[in-house]
């Protein structure tokens, strides 16, 4: 497990920000850009190799509508920029998620999905 620094309000050196990181848990070769926020009340998990874009959002607990639940960002997954992942979400290994999604159920590995909400659009062509 990654071990980051922190200032006392949760930010990172790059410019993102986990709050409740006593429930975070991040892999290896992340690449995590300004201005994501991710809030790990119930948990978050990013595993190695993911990357996400500028803005994105990753929620384990929604006040506004009272959803609550782990979120797993699978291995060598891609978040697009100002996407919101929901609570009690899992996106697959090697899936992506285009930019401004809005992401409320599990994403199968290798496959690409966007939209408010997030939709099955085609599978991650293979390298
Ligand atoms: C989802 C994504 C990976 C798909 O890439 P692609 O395979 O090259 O897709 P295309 O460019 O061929 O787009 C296909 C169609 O979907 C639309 N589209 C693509 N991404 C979209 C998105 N995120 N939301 C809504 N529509 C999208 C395109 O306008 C196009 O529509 P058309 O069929 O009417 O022409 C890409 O569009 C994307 O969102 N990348 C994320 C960018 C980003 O946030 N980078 C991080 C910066 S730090």
């Amino acid at each position: 497990m990654e071990q980051i620094k922190y200032t006392e309000f949760g930010w990172t050196k790059w410019w993102w920000l986990v709050r409740h990181r006593e429930n975070f848990k991040l892999g290896k070769n992340t690449e995590i850009a300004p201005l994501v926020v991710i809030g790990c009340e119930h948990g978050v998990e990013i595993e190695d190799n993911v990357k996400i874009g500028y803005g994105a959002v990753i929620i384990s607990d929604s006040t506004v509508d009272g959803k609550k639940g782990r979120v797993v960002l699978k291995k060598n997954c891609k978040i697009g920029a100002n996407s919101v992942i929901m609570p009690n979400t899992v996106v697959g290994e090697n899936s992506v998620v285009g930019a401004l999604s809005f992401v409320n159920k599990n994403i199968p590995p290798n496959e690409v999905w966007y939209g408010r909400p997030a939709k099955f659009m085609k599978k991650v062509k293979p390298a």
